[in-house]
């Protein structure tokens, strides 16, 4: 098994890419933002709640989005390994995964951590917004508050990983093609 933590700030690509290396390497997708996404979808009493947050920007409560991965594993018993996308986002969540993933004798094979600037990254979430229909991704305020809430609270994360020697960086600007050739490059190293 050989599990992937696709980490950046908001924008920076990693659903893109999740999508594209979910394909390549038989990974499951698992993506906090997209679950929280869905039970907001349905209404459900969870998603009521993440909404309030969502829609400022800022993180969802670790309780919550830990039962949600917690049950997620659970549910994919016999996979290759997890994409995670959007998760671990504090050093509480990670030092979590890291325990239910010992429950299932496995661990984070590498954090690939992808890099763009501030000013590219608000311009495409810009760019998104006008036909996503996210509502945190069509108001400016909320997308600097998404990434304060980042450097405050997610940039931790990878300091966590640092500390195993797990986290490579990519460049996140160029084209998708290019990066996904870089990510795919240091997967394969470790594999
Ligand atoms: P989440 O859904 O995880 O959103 P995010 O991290 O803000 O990331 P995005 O989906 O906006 O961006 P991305 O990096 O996936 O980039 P993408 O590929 O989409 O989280 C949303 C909210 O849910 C959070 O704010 C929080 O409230 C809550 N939440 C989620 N997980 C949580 C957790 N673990 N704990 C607590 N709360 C949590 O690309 C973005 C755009 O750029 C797209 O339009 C794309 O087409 C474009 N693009 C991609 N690559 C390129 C490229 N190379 N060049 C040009 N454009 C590109």
């Amino acid at each position: 098994m050989f599990n992937i933590i696709l980490f950046g700030p908001p924008g920076s690509g990693k659903g893109t890419q999740s999508e594209r290396l979910i394909s390549k390497y038989g990974l499951k997708h698992l993506s906090t933002g997209d679950i929280l996404r869905s039970e907001i979808a349905s209404q459900t009493p969870l998603g009521l709640e993440a909404k309030n947050f969502m829609d400022k920007g800022q993180l969802v409560p670790d309780e919550v989005v830990i039962g949600m991965i917690s049950s997620a594993l659970e549910n994919n018993p016999d996979v290759n390994g997890f994409l995670f996308d959007g998760f671990p986002r504090t050093e509480a969540q990670s030092e979590a995964l890291d325990e239910l993933l010992k429950l299932k004798r496995t661990e984070i094979g590498v954090v690939l951590a992808l890099m763009v600037s501030e000013e590219e990254l608000v311009k495409r979430l810009l760019n998104r917004g006008l036909t996503s229909g996210r509502s945190d991704d069509n108001n400016v305020e909320v997308i600097r508050a998404r990434i304060v809430e980042y450097h405050k609270k997610t940039s931790a994360v990878a300091d966590y990983y640092r500390k195993f020697n797990k986290v490579v960086t990519i460049p996140g600007e160029g084209s998708v093609d290019e990066i996904f050739e870089s990510l795919c490059i240091e997967i394969d190293k470790r594999k």
